[in-house]
This record gives structure tokens, C-alpha cells and sequence, in this order.
């Protein structure tokens, strides 16, 4: 599919999110409370991102995004950080398999340089094996940044502006298809847990109309019903896109005539 811009087209919009994007924040203090080590948290956070992936292919979502590792995560104990890695690279392995069964399209967005040749090597087999998968596009956020994706974005415009001498075209869209995301649609629904309430240098241009939906649950906690309490939010929101009540009422009527 191609990139449409809520701020150029108004979306078609529907019960249940095309498009999730999730902040899976709280597995520290989950694991905190239970008197164990914070990374223990960090390991049961993966049962609940396989169980999220599969209740939302049997709800009809098309898309979703987990963001795994911020840009600014580096900040944390080089153990916690390596033990993060790790993680990634276990579950990747172990998963991939499974999800590709599944019929799973796996993509990874983020700064991946800084990974290691073997992390890169991985992702890149996994997306390439997964890369014809239709039912679901996994998407996991790792050394990912908001401004990252929107800097990455505009150096690609000036190089090609350097390398042809003609200055590259600067509009919403054009620019959009230089982000890292840029085949998916923006996310109808965002998801943070853990009781914050901030994007943390999420997909910052993306979620210009999305809908937010913020949880105490912590991330290992987060299940199937969870989702559901999210979705069902989700579906009695009013998307307006910048237009009245009254104009988006009488758009959903006229589509309901069209579909009798
Ligand atoms: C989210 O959980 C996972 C990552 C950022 C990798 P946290 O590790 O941030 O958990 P809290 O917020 O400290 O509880
Ligand atoms: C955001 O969580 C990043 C991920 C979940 C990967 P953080 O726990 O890093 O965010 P802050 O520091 O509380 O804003
Ligand atoms: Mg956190």
C-alpha cells in the first residue's frame, strides 16, 4: 500500500484499528514489586507481545507496532541494556519461525547500525523470509526515535537534492515516504502501558490524529481482555480529523446509504 496523510485525506475510519502501535512500558516495576530483578520483567514481557500479536490477527488488525528500544535506552546499565539485546536476539529466533506459519510480515525500524553484525543478519533473514506475509505486519521499533526517523527522513531529501542539483519536492507526503514506517498507514490507535502518559520519542510525525489509550496495566500483564478494553475505547471514539461532529455524522449516514 502507499502512504496517506491524515493531514492531506481524511481516513476511512473503522471499529477496530487498522493500525496499533503500542508502548510496552512498566516490565522494571512489574518485576520490581515481585522482588525480582528488573530484567525478569523484560522476559515475561515477551509472552505478553506473542499473545498481543495473536489477539490482534484474530481482531482484524492489519498492523502493529511495538516499540522494543528507544534511541534514549541506551542511557540505562550497560546490563540491563545487554540483557535487552540478548532478549532480542532469543526471541527473534525462537519466534520467527512461528510467525512466518502464521503468515506474519515481520519489518524492524530504527537506527540498526549500532547493532552488532549478528543482530543485523537476523533481522535481515527474518524480514526476508516474512517479507510475502499478508495477514499482519509486525512492526518492532529497536533503536528507534521519533526525531531519529524524522532527521533520517530529511538527509535522504537533501542528498538526493545534492546528487540530481534539483531541490527535492518538500510536502507532507513526499516526505512521509522517506520515514522509516512508510508502508504502513499512521496508527488509528496507540497504546502506552505502565500509567505513563508521554510518547517518549515515539513515532512522532505518525501520530498526528491517532487515538490514545493509556493503561496502569504493566506490560507482562497486558492480555487479551486488556486489548479488548483498549479496541472497545477505540471504537466509541469520534474521529473528526479537524472536522465538526455534525460533518462526520453526515458523512457515516451518506456511507450507509451507499452500502444499502
Ligand atoms: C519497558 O519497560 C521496556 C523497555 C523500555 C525496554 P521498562 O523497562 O521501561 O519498565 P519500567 O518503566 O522501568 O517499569
Ligand atoms: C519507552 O519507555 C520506550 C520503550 C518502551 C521501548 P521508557 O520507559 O524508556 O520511557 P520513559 O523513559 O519512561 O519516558
Ligand atoms: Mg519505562
Amino acid at each position: 500500500m502507499t502512504y496517506t496523510s491524515s493531514t492531506v485525506t481524511v481516513p476511512d475510519v473503522a471499529a477496530v484499528p487498522r493500525h496499533v502501535a503500542i508502548i510496552m512500558d512498566g516490565n522494571g516495576r512489574w518485576a520490581t514489586e515481585r522482588r525480582l530483578p528488573r530484567v525478569a520483567g523484560h522476559t515475561r514481557g515477551v509472552d505478553a507481545v506473542r499473545a498481543t500479536v495473536e489477539s490482534c490477527a484474530l481482531r482484524g488488525v492489519e498492523f502493529v507496532t511495538l516499540f522494543a528500544f528507544s534511541s534514549e535506552n541506551w542511557r540505562r546499565p550497560t546490563e540491563e541494556v545487554s540483557f535487552l539485546m540478548r532478549l532480542f536476539v532469543s526471541a527473534l529466533e525462537r519466534e520467527i519461525g512461528k510467525l512466518h506459519a502464521n503468515g506474519i510480515r515481520l519489518r524492524v525500524v530504527g537506527d540498526t547500525s549500532m547493532f552488532n553484525d549478528r543482530i543485523r543478519a537476523l533481522i535481515q533473514r527474518a524480514e526476508t523470509k516474512t517479507a510475502r506475509n499478508t495477514r499482519l505486519t509486525l512492526t518492532i521499533a529497536a533503536n528507534y526515535g521519533g526525531r531519529w526517523d524524522i532527521m533520517q527522513a530529511t538527509k535522504t531529501l537533501i542528498a538526493q537534492s545534492l546528487e540530481t542539483g534539483v531541490p527535492a519536492r518538500v510536502d507532507d507526503e513526499s516526505f512521509a515516504q522517506h520515514l522509516a514506517m512508510a508502508y504502513a498507514p499512521e496508527p488509528d490507535l496507540f497504546i502506552r502501558t505502565g500509567g505513563e502518559q508521554r510518547i517518549s520519542n515515539f513515532l512522532l510525525w505518525q501520530l498526528a490524529y491517532t487515538e490514545f489509550y493509556f493503561t496502569d496495566t504493566y506490560w507482562p500483564d497486558f492480555d487479551a481482555a486488556a486489548l479488548d478494553r483498549a479496541i472497545a475505547s477505540y471504537g466509541g471514539r469520534e474521529r473528526r480529523f479537524g472536522r465538526t461532529s455534525a460533518q462526520v455524522e453526515s458523512q457515516s449516514q451518506k456511507a450507509d446509504t451507499l452500502s444499502c
